[in-house]
């Protein structure tokens, strides 16, 4: 099949070039090659059919579609960003951009889509109250984050809660912008599949990390701080008191999952998204990813600070059940082996 890998020369992107082209796809990649995702330029693997352009462009989009079997959409601008003022510049390149790339589908009868969406639609992860059931607590309150106060309680009693993992028909609660374009990404791509008939898988990536991450930048994700301080002599300052909960899953897993989901798009129905959470079926406290990273590295040991940041949420760790189910594909790289990977890594300049 020929693929076409919007963001393809980003960190996970690149990731699934290679897994593809492994795999005896032909691959072509569209990328503008963000300035905040890259300082220098990439590599782009040989062999690969290499468009430097934007997902806004209709144009280059109908142009880069043309004789394409499946599209795998990755291209977006990524992380919490630095405040407010990147809204527009989130929604520009990932729900316009969308919108641009599902019309060029449309238009050229392609049917088949892989996005690569995020648990950040979730908001919240999964709490139980022995007394009142599955509740879902809202965003944490200042007072109790200032004194130290990080586990949300139970909305009608006010007792603590046991975090569990997140199901794909969990409500969405997007909590920031970039979330808030993540979770418009799958509308319009539901949106386009009743209206063409089309497959889509929306995979759901929890928090990935690996070889080629990006340096640290307001952008990055929690591994590549810490990864970034090591590699600058630093201990890893570790928020709240470590105790935060996640999915770590390998960017291999991830690619991995990507080419599960084109091989049958999995379960996907005709004119319809199915959703599907991509993590290991894992889950660390940030506390334990630190120390882990520390160790492999040779120190120095984490520091937990007890500081916070208002809209992190405590826990958010998923069940990727479906996708095993659905698809066959199962993950491969264990916590320990990924992150002792990890700590000798190259990062990308970010
Ligand atoms: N890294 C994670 O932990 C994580 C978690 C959940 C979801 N995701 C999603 O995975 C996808 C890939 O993320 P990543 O971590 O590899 O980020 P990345 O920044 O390394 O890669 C994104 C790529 O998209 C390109 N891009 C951005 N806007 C574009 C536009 N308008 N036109 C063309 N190219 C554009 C960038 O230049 C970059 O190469 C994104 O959709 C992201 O939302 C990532
Ligand atoms: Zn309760």
């Amino acid at each position: 099949m020929l693929i076409l890998v919007t963001g393809g020369a980003g960190f996970i992107g690149s990731h699934i070039v290679t897994a593809l082209v492994a795999a005896g796809h032909e691959v072509r990649v569209l990328d503008a090659l963000l300035p905040a995702a890259h300082r220098t330029a990439p590599e782009i693997p040989d062999g690969t059919d290499w468009r430097h352009a934007d997902v806004r462009d209709k144009e280059a989009v109908a142009d880069a579609l043309r004789g394409v079997d499946a599209v795998c959409h990755q291209a977006a601008m990524v992380g919490l960003g630095k405040d407010f003022a990147d809204a527009p510049d989130y929604v520009g390149c990932n729900d316009l951009g969308t919108a641009v790339l599902l019309a060029g589908m449309a238009e050229a009868a392609l049917r088949r889509l892989v996005l690569a969406s995020s648990m950040v639609v979730y908001g919240e992860g999964r709490y139980e109250c022995s007394r009142h059931g599955v509740v879902r607590p809202g965003p944490r309150r200042v007072a109790d984050l200032e004194a130290g106060a990080f586990e949300p309680p139970c909305p009608s009693c006010g007792e603590p809660l046991a975090a569990g993992l997140v199901g794909e028909d969990a409500p969405a609660d997007p909590r920031n912008v970039y979330a808030a374009t993540k979770l418009a990404q799958e509308h319009l791509a539901a949106a386009w599949a009743r209206a063409t008939g089309g497959r889509v898988a929306a995979l759901r990536y929890h928090n990935v990390y690996g070889p080629g991450m990006p340096r640290d930048t307001p952008y990055a994700g929690v591994a590549s701080l810490f990864r970034s301080a090591l590699s600058r002599g630093e201990a890893p300052r570790v928020f709240e008191d470590g105790g935060q909960r996640r999915d770590f899953v390998h960017v291999r897993d991830v690619a991995g999952a990507n080419l599960a989901a084109l091989d049958g798009l999995a379960g996907s129905p005709d004119g319809g998204l199915r959703a599907y959470n991509v993590g290991s079926g894992e889950p660390h406290t940030v506390g334990e990813m630190a120390g882990a990273l520390a160790e492999a590295y040779g120190g120095p040991t984490p520091v937990v600070t007890g500081e916070y940041r208002l809209g992190d949420v405590r826990h958010i760790t998923a069940s990727s059940q479906r996708l095993r189910d659905e698809s066959g594909w199962k993950p491969q790289v264990p916590f320990t082996e990924g992150m002792t990977e990890f700590a000798s890594a190259p990062l990308r300049a970010g």
